[in-house]
């Protein structure tokens, strides 16, 4: 048995409560949203990508496991979706480029996945993305951005050139991602997300660092910042129909740099709730600098990594508020989500659940008062505890429950696994013919064989 983090007796009962969206009319059924992470569990054809990015039945099996059961997570945010063929986040990345048909292999395999999801009342949500500067070098050496700052390799990876995208551009990428949520609308979709943290590329049109440009997408004011961001808003609107959710994922960087004021913080909510977004989920970080973690006194009590951004962010929006919010990093307890759920309304986890599919259900039935607590240093660094994500949601995704994090003997294999998938990456170089995450290869129990232990 692997510890947990507790709170101590903390009722659960506000994370059962349901949540309305005011512009779709939807509700979830639960105030828990399972936070996007890219599975890399797609078909993938490193000679040809528009024959790839097709969900895979593991894929689908994954999203079915999250989605199992009355108490599952209210919403479901997949990993991103990339929007145009030529520039997925990376190789096994679900991929909707802008001439897909609504119809045929990927298609259908999209529907599987979101029928799974969905099959208890859990809300499947689409993440749409790109990543602008962020692709890999191997994947597309030309990179489109706002404006031409190049991404500085990192831990061996490189990125592509960027470019300011031209007028041209834009409206291309505009329509990939007003296809990408069409498409995923008629595949039986609740909602998307678009993916605006992070760093990808509606962050950098957001940031003042990435973002250099003086004309009608320029950084003079918030509307042009958000130009490239409404423009998409308003592209999908005119193609789905009322009651699809239409949401972003936020940086609180963005805000930060030059000093984010509790006004402009408004003015770019007021924008989206104008635009008729159901909710936001509010985050941190970049390539640079992921943020993900519990550095200050006052995170570390109340685990969310961007919570006092969020109160800014909803104290500037005032009491007839109408844009949702939830709060993404960090949370860890019962307790301290419930803590959240005074601020925001609503909850992501991410790394917690990948670690346990079924955590929402386990919360909310009183089962544990907390995630299981990783060993160092994958509780505490974002990198190490995303390779174990990765794994555990492939894990998963192949009928098998994940491996425990906070195990000291299964760690020692994980790393001697994570040593020869490194190694296997760096020799494949440029080919990109390795895809995936670390394949674990310790002991492993069929997926719903483990029942979860306060
Ligand atoms: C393996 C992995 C993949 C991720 N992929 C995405 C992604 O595709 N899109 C996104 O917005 N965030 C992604 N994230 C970030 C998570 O959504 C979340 O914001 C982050 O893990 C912090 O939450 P946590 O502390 O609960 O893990 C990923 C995180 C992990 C661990």
């Amino acid at each position: 048995m692997t510890a947990r983090y507790d709170s101590g007796d903390v009722s659960p009962e506000p994370l059962a409560q349901p949540l309305q969206f005011l512009s779709s009319g939807r509700t979830a059924k639960n105030r828990f949203c399972k936070s996007p992470m890219g599975e890399v569990l797609a078909t993938w054809n490193p000679k040809n990508f528009s024959e790839g990015g097709v969900p895979t039945k593991q894929l689908i099996d994954l999203y079915r496991r999250w989605g199992e059961g009355k108490d599952s997570w209210g919403i479901i945010v997949t990993g991103n979706i990339a929007t145009q063929w030529d520039s997925p986040n990376a190789p096994g990345d679900m991929l909707i480029g802008p001439d897909a048909q609504a119809q045929g292999e990927r298609f259908e395999r999209f529907k599987d996945l979101a029928a799974g999801a969905k099959a208890n009342g859990s809300l499947i949500i689409g993440q749409i993305s790109h990543p602008g500067r962020q692709v890999l070098a191997k994947i597309n050496p030309v990179a489109v951005s706002a404006s031409d700052v190049q991404l500085a390799p990192n831990k061996g990876m490189s990125y592509g050139k960027p470019h300011a995208a031209t007028k041209e551009e834009i409206a291309h990428l505009v329509e990939g991602f007003a296809h990408a949520a069409e498409y995923l609308e008629k595949a039986g979709f609740d909602g998307i997300e678009l993916h605006g943290a992070h760093g990808y590329l509606i962050s950098q049109f957001l940031s003042r660092s990435t973002n250099l440009r003086t004309d009608e997408y320029g950084i003079q004011n918030t509307e042009n910042r958000l130009r490239f961001l409404t423009e998409i808003v308003i592209a999908i609107k005119a193609r789905v129909t009322p009651g699809f959710i239409i949401s972003a994922k936020l940086n609180s960087v963005e805000f930060q740099e030059g000093g984010v004021t509790p006004d402009e913080a408004r003015e770019v909510c007021e924008t989206l709730e104008t635009l008729g977004l159901d909710f936001v989920e509010l985050s941190g970080g970049t390539y640079e600098n992921n943020g993900m973690r519990w550095e200050k006194e006052s995170s570390k009590i109340r685990e969310a990594f961007f919570i006092e951004f969020a109160e800014t962010v909803i104290k500037a929006l005032g009491d007839d508020r109408k844009l949702k919010v939830y709060i993404a990093g960090g949370l860890r307890s019962v307790g301290a989500m419930v803590n959240a759920l005074k601020v925001v309304d609503g909850v992501t986890l991410g790394r917690p659940a990948a670690a346990e599919p079924r955590l929402s259900s386990d919360i909310l039935q009183g089962r544990v008062r907390g995630a299981l607590k990783p060993i160092e240093p994958f509780e505490s660094e974002f990198g190490m505890g995303s390779l174990v994500a990765m794994t555990q949601i492939s894990q998963t995704a192949n009928g098998k429950e994940p491996l425990r994090s906070g195990d000291p003997v299964t760690m020692v294999k994980f790393r001697e696994d994570l040593g020869k998938w490194f190694q296997a990456i760096m020799a494949d170089g440029n080919k990109m013919e390795v895809v995936g995450g670390v394949k674990f290869t310790g002991p492993e129990t069929p997926y719903g064989e483990v029942v979860a232990q306060a």
